[in-house]
């Protein structure tokens, strides 16, 4: 039996470990074959592809990014459809699929599994935002970036007596705000789920500058104050509807030294947070996902997701994994606020 792999969306550390996870127990336990598509779905339509054996893997868990390389391509666009698809598999003598990747790409999985593909769906987000998953790998590197970057920050903020602001990755979710603020000590943390006024984050930022701190305010790339309504934030938008020119932290800088007087400055950490080494947790979690894939494979248990439960590894379908995204609650979001200002 050949297996196809492809890292898909956008990239985040641990991919390498989920690719060496899936071929090492799947060619040393089971006798499969592996052969990788190159950047997601495009290798698949294009049929551009690479050996995947020992050779391949060997030592890559520790790598960031994806030895397969990644787009944002989707199989059902540009040259793509069921068929060349099936017809590519044919081609390569591959049986079914792992596909690694976000929302996009398992709602992509879902559809080609409906049309008689094989696929096993392995999650992966920096964001944390799957609901059928505990966690994702990537997040835990992520939020260590994030973390020893602000910690970086106060010490520069404290010696010039400046109010700090660090911009960190979250489109929809504020998981990585929530976790690298709490982690570094924020005085605020803005995040997508909870629209705050400037008159708040004004008071959370003068009541730490009134107790000697330099104030560390954290927002999450899709935060909106309360007064940015959809008409406002639809002026100048890319494509997951963020401001182009500048992000939230370049916006909220200038606001909160004006309400405020203190000098202030924005870090946008952007890729930052998702290049480099992952953390040993990462690691770990992605290997468990992708050697749990080759369980899902030799059962011919197509159209499923492996997810974290606890410290179990599960299966889910598709259509339990493809649920609401996984945002930041309430009572999560207050309890870190008592550590705000
Ligand atoms: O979905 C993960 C993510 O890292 C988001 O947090 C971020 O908004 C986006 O990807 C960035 O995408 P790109 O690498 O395409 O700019």
């Amino acid at each position: 039996m050949t297996i196809g792999i492809l890292t898909s969306g956008g990239d985040c550390p641990g991919l390498n470990a989920v690719i060496r996870g899936a071929v090492r127990k799947g060619t040393e336990i089971h006798g499969l074959d592996f052969v990788g598509f190159k950047d997601g779905w495009r290798g698949l339509i294009d049929d551009d592809t690479m050996p995947l054996t020992r050779n391949e893997i060997q030592g890559i868990s520790k790598q960031g990014g994806t030895i397969l390389g990644t787009s944002r391509t989707n199989p059902f666009s540009e040259g793509g459809g069921v068929e060349r698809v099936q017809e590519v598999l044919e081609r390569n003598g591959v049986d079914a699929l792992i596909a690694i990747g976000g929302e996009g790409t398992l709602a992509a999985a879902k559809r080609l599994t409906d049309a008689g593909v094989n696929i096993v769906g392995v999650p992966k987000t920096v964001d944390n935002d799957l609901s059928a998953t505990d966690y994702t790998f990537g997040f835990d590197t992520a939020v260590q970036i994030a973390t020893d970057s602000m910690d970086r920050l106060r010490t520069t903020g404290d010696s010039h007596h400046r109010c700090m602001v660090a911009e960190v990755m979250g489109r929809h979710v504020g998981w990585i705000a929530l976790h690298s603020g709490m982690a570094a000590g924020a005085h605020a943390i803005l995040i997508p789920e909870r629209k705050t006024s400037m008159a708040q984050i004004t008071e959370w930022v003068r009541s730490a500058n009134e107790r000697g701190r330099s104030p560390l305010v954290v927002v999450a790339e899709g935060f909106k104050l309360d007064t940015m309504d959809d008409a406002h934030s639809e002026r100048g938008l890319d494509a997951f509807g963020r401001p182009r020119l500048g992000g939230i932290g370049d916006l909220l800088a200038p606001l909160i030294e004006e309400a405020t007087g203190i000098e202030t400055r924005n870090t946008t950490l952007g890729h930052i947070q998702r290049g480099g080494t992952p953390t040993s947790y990462d690691r770990v979690l992605a290997t468990r996902l992708g050697m749990s894939a080759i369980d899902s494979v030799v059962a011919k248990r197509w159209g499923r997701m492996v997810a974290l439960r606890g410290t179990d590894i599960v299966h889910v379908s598709f259509e339990d994994a493809l649920g609401e995204l996984k945002t930041v609650p309430a009572e999560r979001y207050d309890e870190a606020a008592i550590l705000f200002g």
